[in-house]
């Protein structure tokens, strides 16, 4: 049954070039990683590693229960006043995963009488966030202030929200986030920022928001994940303590998943305490995504995001077959990831990048991106 079901659709994929298959790693693989997105190089830092093997020795492996009966820790409650304070926020929730933090906020405040406003481009928890949320939702070009302030001012909801990320995921550009901030506040309409490429990147690693003056205002909010530059995994929502008490009460993703497990909350909290005693580790990924952007020939990156477009989702993949065999790994986005037309490397840049690596990794790349144009 599921033979003459799946069969067809999986055959249309293949046609399109657009079949994906999974590629498990070994621990010991040896390769020049510009892929993933452990923008500090913090994953096998010693200082994170005891952290966690710490955490797991003190609390068990997993959070037993959801944040509402016994999975609140804390090292729970640390975490989140430590992201707080560090991004300078009033309060922070988090969740199991910041795909899931942005299905929280935007659920437990979407709803008949919430417009959502989400530019072109916003990552796929914020898509599906604004489906489950039953709110009306319009999605306005990339990076358009005049759209979103023409769909605020036009609206017949009282309530509205702008969703936004500041670094953009696949992109690498950044949001106009002090216009979207003004435009917000003049329409009595709340911002909501995913920084995921933001945090410990962007503002000396307190994140664009942040480095905006924004942070802290009744009417922004941002949701990071933990598990790019912080290295672990989770996510979290940061905004003024009234919200953070709604979430606790309305977040359906909040409510019914089991917490955070310890070892990645003591994974975070490691990692942001390193990042708070060395303010010049995000300078690191600037150079390498200046670099690598240069050599590629676009556009420098705001984050540690390099977007380099291709002709096709199949040459997308080709390049990053070729970049793989002399041992580079780059990611390559094609659909669904990104709309049609738009296949790309995205290449991340990290701290902690040897330059022999580097000057490897641009060599190989842009023989690869020469093979496939
Ligand atoms: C912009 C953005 N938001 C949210 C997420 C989801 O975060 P997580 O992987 O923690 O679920 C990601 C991660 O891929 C992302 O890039």
């Amino acid at each position: 049954m599921l033979e003459e079901w799946l069969a067809p659709k999986a055959a249309a994929l293949e046609s399109r070039g657009l079949t994906r298959r999974l590629r498990p790693r070994p621990a010991d693989e040896v390769l020049i990683d510009l892929a993933g997105n452990d923008y500090l190089g913090l994953a096998r830092d010693p200082r994170v590693v005891e952290a966690v093997v710490d955490a797991v020795r003190e609390w068990g492996a997993g959070a037993t229960a959801s944040r509402l009966v016994t999975g609140t820790t804390t090292l729970h409650a640390e975490l989140e006043s430590s992201l707080a304070e560090y991004t300078g926020h009033s309060s922070g929730l988090v969740f199991s995963s910041g795909y899931l933090a942005n299905l929280g906020v935007v659920t437990a405040l979407g709803g008949p009488g919430t417009l959502l406003i989400s530019d072109d481009h916003v990552h796929a928890s914020l898509v599906d966030a604004c489906r489950l949320s039953r709110s009306r939702v319009e999605v306005v070009p990339h990076n358009d202030v005049d759209a979103v302030t023409k769909a605020l001012a036009e609206r017949n909801e009282p309530h509205a929200i702008v969703l936004v990320e500041s670094v953009y995921s696949v992109l690498g550009d950044a949001a106009p986030l002090e216009a979207l901030a003004a435009a917000a506040l003049k329409h009595d309409a709340v911002l909501l920022v995913d920084e995921a490429h933001g945090l410990g990147v962007t503002g000396g690693g307190r994140g664009s928001v942040a480095a905006a003056g924004l942070a802290g205002l009744d009417h922004v909010i941002v949701t990071m994940t933990l598990s790019k530059s912080l290295a672990s995994q989770g996510g979290v929502v940061l905004g003024p303590v009234l919200l953070r008490e709604h979430l606790i009460n309305r977040a359906r993703p909040f409510i019914f998943d089991t917490g955070l497990t310890p070892a990645s909350c003591a994974a975070a909290l490691a990692a942001l305490r390193i990042l708070a005693e060395e303010p010049l580790r995000p300078d690191a990924i600037h150079t390498t995504a200046a670099r690598l952007a240069s050599v590629c020939g676009v556009a420098p990156s705001a984050g540690a995001v390099v977007s380099v477009p291709m002709p096709g989702p199949r040459e997308a993949v080709h390049a990053a077959e070729l970049c793989l065999a002399n041992g580079v790994r780059v990611g390559s986005f094609r659909p669904p990831s990104v709309p049609d037309g738009i296949s790309r490397l995205r290449l991340t840049a990290r701290a902690g990048l040897s330059t022999t690596d580097l000057d490897r990794a641009c060599e190989v790349i842009t023989t690869a991106i020469r093979e496939v144009s």
